[in-house]
């Protein structure tokens, strides 16, 4: 699928639904998936998982569930090890490449994750409201935010 230098993006399938449960659980302290939800997941029509891999090893994800023409992301989690390669931008760049029918991604992000926060906005994402306490250890306000298709 997409590759640039040593970075590769490419659908994920049902073989690699551990993989995916060992990276959510390495990267999010909390709301993680195990290996079972994965699998169930990447059976699913409407959902669509971009794995990336660095030099063949995995190092991140993007999870999106479908709904008419609008998405929700779900996660994007790069591994410690791989961050700042600019792999989060290609896992967000090939998903809205490939999903041409959606016209409004949308997600939360705790509100202390400046990290997730400038992605996003640096991905064409805006802010659109503000969830209290949406999260839980440690509870946390959930910042609201959705790319609309230009
Ligand atoms: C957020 C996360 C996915 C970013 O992954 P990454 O591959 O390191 O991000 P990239 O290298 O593609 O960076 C893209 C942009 O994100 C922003 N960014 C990423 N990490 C950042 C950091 N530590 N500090 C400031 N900005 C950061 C910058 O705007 C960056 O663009 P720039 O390099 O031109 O400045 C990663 O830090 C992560 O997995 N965090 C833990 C899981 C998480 O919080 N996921 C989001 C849940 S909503």
């Amino acid at each position: 699928m997409l590759q640039k230098d040593n970075i590769q993006i490419r659908k994920a399938d049902e073989k690699d639904a551990f993989i995916l449960s060992q990276i959510d659980k390495e990267c999010l302290s909390s709301e993680c998936w195990s290996e079972k939800v994965f699998s169930e997941n990447l059976k699913r029509e409407d959902a669509l998982t971009l794995i990336a891999e660095c030099d063949e090893k995995k190092a991140g994800f993007i999870n999106i569930i479908k709904v008419l023409d609008e998405a929700d992301i779900n996660t994007v989690v790069v591994l410690p090890s791989f961050r700042r390669k600019g792999i989060a931008d290609m896992l967000l760049s090939e998903i809205f490449s490939l999903c041409d029918e959606i016209n409004a991604f949308h997600l939360e992000v705790r509100e202390s994750n400046i990290p997730a926060i400038l992605l996003y906005k640096k991905n064409g994402f805006e802010t659109d409201g503000m969830r209290k306490n949406f999260y839980s250890s440690p509870s946390e306000n959930a910042i609201l935010m959705t790319k609309r298709k230009n």
